[in-house]
């Protein structure tokens, strides 16, 4: 999960059968109708169908109730297809107006079902960008960023983004064509403690937290972890988290009065005083 919230996804490399991909290939080639928006699971994909037999692999399973938890809704799904050689990429974006949600967050399943080479123009995303909040194409002007990846991967990797990656399908320069299949979702609970947190206090996870990217300069880097401290506290219901003193200072309004202090001996203005005090009144006349 400190990978997630620092990287802005999670990456499964091969876990989906060959056979199943297989199966994929047919299965994207020949479409995919679209679904009400906000179908739950069991509507939007009967039982053994193939997108309910590739959400019912175990890390799928597991990775899925870890990010958005049970019972979650299908937002909605697409099947991305980047022909050969077509000439042109899509520009860098995030899938989402600015959202000014909390920290409640929707995930992107991205399902591969063959080999993904360069060539093939891989999906392209910028790790640590989904706290960086966007309005979809206003990224689309940079061409490339320090630290961007590219997706290569094998037959039936699955990829989970945090709705607010910055990312974009890649060119394809090869001479196959390449399919990706997208579905996202909405949580329908509190996405507090979901995951196996045996190890939550371990010194590992404060260490993906404070992980920086190339792309950062200093004080964009100080914003991001800020942004993951609080994102942290949400996830873990630990309001009192804290990343090198980030939210703590940023949030800190004392309400407490100051202790009373004896009242002074009570003096005659002097016309020094008397002055100043006539400068401010005039300066705010
Ligand atoms: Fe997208």
């Amino acid at each position: 999960m400190a990978h997630f919230v620092a990287h802005g996804s999670l990456r499964l490399d091969g876990i989906v059968p060959p056979e199943m991909n297989e199966e994929a290939l047919s299965f994207l080639a020949a479409g995919v109708p679209g679904i009400p928006f906000g179908t739950p699971v069991p509507d939007a994909y009967p039982e053994g169908s193939l997108p309910r037999r590739l959400l019912g692999i175990p890390q799928v399973e597991g990775a899925l109730r870890s990010l958005v938890g049970p019972d979650p809704l299908v937002d909605h799904h697409a099947v991305h297809i980047r022909e050969p050689k077509e000439g042109s990429a899509q520009p860098l974006h995030a899938d989402a107006i600015i959202d000014v949600r909390g920290r409640a967050f929707d995930v992107q399943l991205m399902y591969y079902p063959q080999d993904v080479t360069l060539e093939m123009g891989g999906t392209l995303s910028v790790p640590g960008s989904h706290l960086r909040r966007v309005n979809e194409t206003d990224t689309g002007r940079y061409q490339n960023l320090l630290g961007q990846s590219r997706l290569v991967c094998p037959a039936g990797t699955v990829v989970f983004l945090h709705h607010g990656l910055w990312h974009g399908g890649r060119r394809n320069d090869s001479d196959t064509v390449r399919y990706m299949f997208k579905i996202r979702f909405n949580p329908t609970v509190r996405q507090q403690l979901l995951w196996d947190t045996s190890d939550l206090h371990s010194p590992e996870v404060h260490e993906e937290l404070t992980r920086t990217f190339p792309w950062y300069e200093q004080a964009t880097g100080r914003l991001e972890i800020y942004n993951r401290a609080l994102m942290w506290r949400f996830l873990t219901g630990d309001a009192r988290f804290d990343l090198d003193h980030w939210v703590t200072r940023v949030t800190n309004e004392p309400t407490t009065a100051a202790p009373s202090t004896p009242t002074p001996t009570s003096t005659p203005s002097s016309p020094s005083t008397a002055n100043a005090t006539t400068e401010f009144e005039r300066g705010n006349a």
